[in-house]
């Protein structure tokens, strides 16, 4: 089949930014506040991002609720938080700046909930010292997109909505544009442009029980691959604690961990607030060990330790997948949060108010008056592109990433509320980034004909396919491979199986059709994400496979425990010379000692300025 290139639509702009959630804007208006002309594309409408499922808040220590959180505690807490994998300078540089983007925020429109001296409210969440989290009920990914968005339009960005990136241009070894495609018309569109920003979050539609949406496939992670960057800790997929488990329809959706930190109790089937059960040893000084002093902190005592159910996400999945498989779960397999009988129903339809509508309508539940059934959902890569702390540049010149498609800040376990605060830090940087990197171009970078051509062609073959495999239903086959060998727990042997089921549906890849025209072939769509999903999962299990040890959100029963000598290494999965994947296992940077200092200090000493100072 003969393509004439010339008869593709182009457009130029300086920098591309690859997705529309929290991190691409942020990174779009930096951009555009930089003089560079800036375009976005997204693959579904404005607004309609992952970043909504941040709901309970974005963590940044501004201590307008206890006075005692400074950075340096936010940041003790995100390098224990994510087992001390993070990369040092990404942890540094997020517990920092967070406080000033949030105003940023605040200044650009976002309406926060208020104290009661009018300062922006911060609520607790699992893994944070203090209340942090900045929030607008329990609805503030919505308000932050909105007020990016609202800022955004205004500052000259050309959006181009339900538009799929397919592949990453390249002029030698440097970016050059993007071909992608719209997705109503089906007809392709070639971006030329100096830097291409990729925000594009994780590849949660690998997994059926998922709080991710249709469009997070792992096409950013997927294209940066191809195109020869280096990926890293893809091993850790963040499994939140509670999603809806019942009706089945619903599964997997997010209840937000704002449930917990406003009060809400974990039980199980005989009413017991297992959590206590499951406090590890890491935590155990800082946190309660008693019903009673848990509802001393509950009460407002400054002096009682958190609750267990304010654990980190890994260990509180981790604690109620092992109660559901000791027979002690919910009916739908589950276990039961409970709010109702800890506060009272003013308070939770005031801090929790699409928490009570999601029960009322989708599960008939008034949580006001009863406990919700809630299990682990799919929700966060914590690993993804290998990125420069300061600038957001990957391995490839011209390519950057910021938000979840890129590694570093959360290390082997997020902590809730880090994401949206990761988002509008690195989104600015990643921008900062381009321009500085477009500034020192002496040329424009432009990819040759060959490689546009070769991408269409390999975009539509399936077009042209009467006899192949069903894309939705190797798309099923996946989500199933995934959850029965790369779920919450691990083994040596389930993951070798997954890789052998992988290496039999990337075969049938090659194979997959979707007859027809390109116009409203939703078949098309999921043939063309079924390339991302795969190279994504592979990427998953290779790393789980090499990493043997557990750590945070990555738990192998046959190497149970932290282990002293992995924690020097992180997995980087590359593109091999041959094409096939490579997996490698490389020593990191130690950490500078004056953070290293911070990281492991005992709380008493950040506070009283013993260990790096007050402020
Ligand atoms: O539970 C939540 O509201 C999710 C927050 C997050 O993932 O940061």
């Amino acid at each position: 089949m003969a393509i004439d290139v010339s008869e593709i639509q182009t457009i130029d702009h300086d920098v591309l930014v690859i997705g529309a959630g929290g991190a691409g804007l942020r990174a779009a208006i930096e951009c555009s506040a930089l003089k560079l002309g800036t375009g976005v594309i997204s693959k579904s409408l404005l607004g309609k991002a992952h970043t909504v499922m941040a709901e309970g808040g974005m963590a940044a220590a501004m201590g307008n609720v206890d006075p005692r959180d400074n950075w340096r505690v936010h940041f003790r807490d995100t390098m224990r938080g994510g087992k001390f994998l993070n990369v040092w300078r990404m942890a540094e540089l997020h517990a920092r700046q967070a406080p000033d983007r949030v105003r940023e925020l605040e200044a650009w429109g976002a309406v926060f909930d208020r104290t009661r001296d009018g300062l922006i409210s911060q609520r607790n969440f699992g893994g944070h010292r203090y209340p942090r989290l900045a929030h607008v009920g329990d609805r503030t990914g919505l308000e932050l997109i909105r007020s990016l968005q609202d800022h955004g339009v205004h500052t000259g960005i050309a959006f181009h909505m339900e538009v799929t990136a397919l592949e990453l241009l390249k002029d030698g070894d440097r970016i050059a544009g993007v071909l992608a495609y719209r997705r109503e018309t089906g007809r392709f569109i070639v971006f030329r442009c100096k830097a291409v920003i990729l925000a594009t979050g994780g590849g949660g539609k690998a997994w059926p029980v998922t709080s991710n949406s249709w469009e997070y496939t792992g096409d950013g992670i997927a294209m940066a691959y191809e195109a020869g960057a280096e990926l890293m800790d893809l091993e850790f997929t963040q499994f939140h604690p509670t999603g809806m488990v019942w009706p089945l329809s619903v599964r997997g959706i997010l209840v937000t961990e704002g449930v917990r930190g406003d009060g809400g109790v974990l039980k199980n089937n005989r009413g017991e607030r297992f959590m206590f059960d499951y406090i590890s040893e890491r935590f155990a000084p800082e946190t309660a060990d008693t019903v009673e002093e848990a509802n001393r902190w509950l009460e407002g005592d400054k002096q009682a330790r958190r609750p267990p159910e304010l654990l980190t996400r890994d260990e509180v999945a981790r604690a109620i997948t092992a109660e559901v498989k000791a027979g002690r779960g919910s009916p739908h397999g589950g276990v039961f949060l409970d709010i109702a009988s800890r506060r009272d129903a003013d308070f939770i339809k005031r801090k929790l108010p699409s928490m009570y509508h999601q029960f009322k309508e989708l599960a008939e539940v008034d949580i006001t008056k009863e406990p919700m059934e809630v299990g682990p959902t799919l929700h966060y890569f914590m690993g993804g592109i290998r990125v420069d702390a300061d600038t957001q540049q990957t391995t490839v010149p011209g390519l950057f990433a910021c938000g979840e498609c890129a590694a570093g800040l959360h290390g082997a376990n997020r902590l809730g509320g880090n994401s949206l605060s990761d988002l509008i830090v690195f989104g600015k940087l990643a921008g900062d980034g381009a321009q500085q990197y477009i500034a020192g171009l002496s040329a424009t970078p432009r990819a040759p004909n060959e490689q546009i051509e070769r991408g269409v062609r390999r975009a539509t073959e399936v077009l042209h396919r009467e006899k192949g495999t069903n894309p939705y239903l190797l798309h099923e086959r996946l989500q199933d491979t995934m959850s029965k060998g790369v779920g919450i727990v691990r083994t040596k042997g389930e993951l070798a199986t997954a890789i052998e089921e992988l290496e039999a549906l990337k075969q049938d890849a090659e194979e997959m059709k979707a007859p027809g025209a390109s116009q409203y072939n939703p078949g098309w769509h999921e043939a063309l994400s079924m390339r991302s999903l795969l190279v994504t999962s592979e990427a998953v299990t290779r790393a789980a496979l090499m990493r043997e040890e557990s750590r945070g959100a990555h738990t192998r029963l046959d190497f149970p425990g932290e282990s002293a000598e992995w924690v020097k290494y992180n997995v980087i999965v590359k593109r091999g010379d041959g094409g096939a994947m490579d997996v490698e296992k490389r020593l990191r940077p130690e950490g500078p000692a004056d953070l290293v200092a911070i990281a492991h200090a005992k709380i008493e000493d950040l506070e009283s300025g013993n260990v790096g100072g007050v402020t």
